[in-house]
């Protein structure tokens, strides 16, 4: 059984229409590549899985399970995360909060009333967070918005780690980082895949798809036109999928 199971699905702004019955199965703990030129419909049908976007047709199959109609809340339940191009990190707010953004664990007064948020054991879990994946950052007490593009990245990964997901989507990673960055990006995902969590990695950076993922999907025009193993396919051919020399 497939982890997540697409099919059919459309998916219409107004009167353009931009998905076009699209099917596209990942299971669990694979890297799927999705690839594909500016305006495809990659972050829309990405935006189709964690529920942001209703379909107008088709079905969204996750973990057995038709989420079709389940709001994005009750699918990051079920497992699935997804990391937004903009990151969507307080830059104000230090390192362990943004890990923690929004479910900080409180100090209950008295034993009884729910209260302050516990900074203590907030930055203790975030330190142990990021020691656990391998990631450095000179200290979780800085504000996100003073670290790099890519200690901002890992930063991300790690929160959506938090909600312990089974499937994590990533909208370009790695598109403005620097290359050892890039590295410790593709390095958390492949310690993501061990542990069996799956990942779908958009990204225009072919050489990143190529070491990351073991499978690539090329979406053109709101349609898969192409699915690919990694080990059956080179960059020559991805790249005339891409920009549809194959019709
Ligand atoms: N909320 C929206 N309202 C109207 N049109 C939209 C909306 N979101 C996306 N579109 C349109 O849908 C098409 C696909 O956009 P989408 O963002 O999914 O492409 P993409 O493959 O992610 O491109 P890129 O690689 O540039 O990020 C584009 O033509 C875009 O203008
Ligand atoms: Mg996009």
């Amino acid at each position: 059984m497939n982890l997540l199971e697409l099919t059919g699905v459309e998916k219409s702004f107004g009167a353009v229409q931009v998905l076009h019955g699209v099917d596209l199965t990942v299971d669990a703990g694979e890297v799927l590549g999705l690839v594909g030129d500016n305006g495809a419909g990659k972050s829309t049908l990405m935006k189709s899985i964690t529920g942001v976007y209703s379909t107008d047709n088709g079905h969204v199959r996750f973990d057995g399970i038709d989420v079709t109609h389940l709001d994005p809340g009750e699918r990051r339940e079920m497992g699935i995360e997804m990391i937004y191009q903009d990151l969507a990190l307080a830059s104000q707010q230090d390192v362990a909060n943004n890990i923690f953004l929004g479910r900080e664990p409180t100090k209950r007064m008295f034993g009884l009333i729910p209260s302050f948020v516990d900074k203590k054991k907030i930055d203790r879990q975030a330190q142990e967070m990021l020691d656990q994946l391998g990631v450095h950052v000179p200290s979780v007490h800085i504000p996100v918005g003073m670290l790099s593009g890519g200690q901002q990245q890992t930063i991300a990964i790690a929160r959506a780690l938090t909600f312990k997901p089974k499937l994590v989507i990533m909208d370009e990673p790695t598109a403005a980082l620097a290359v050892r960055e890039v590295e410790s990006v593709l390095k958390l995902i492949d310690q993501m895949r061990a542990e069996g969590i799956a990942t779908i990695l958009i990204s225009h950076r072919l050489n990143d798809v190529f070491e990351a993922c073991g499978r690539i999907v090329v979406l053109r025009r709101g349609n898969v036109i192409a699915d690919l193993k990694r080990d059956k396919t080179d960059m020559a051919e991805v790249v005339s999928y891409i920009v549809g020399a194959h019709g």
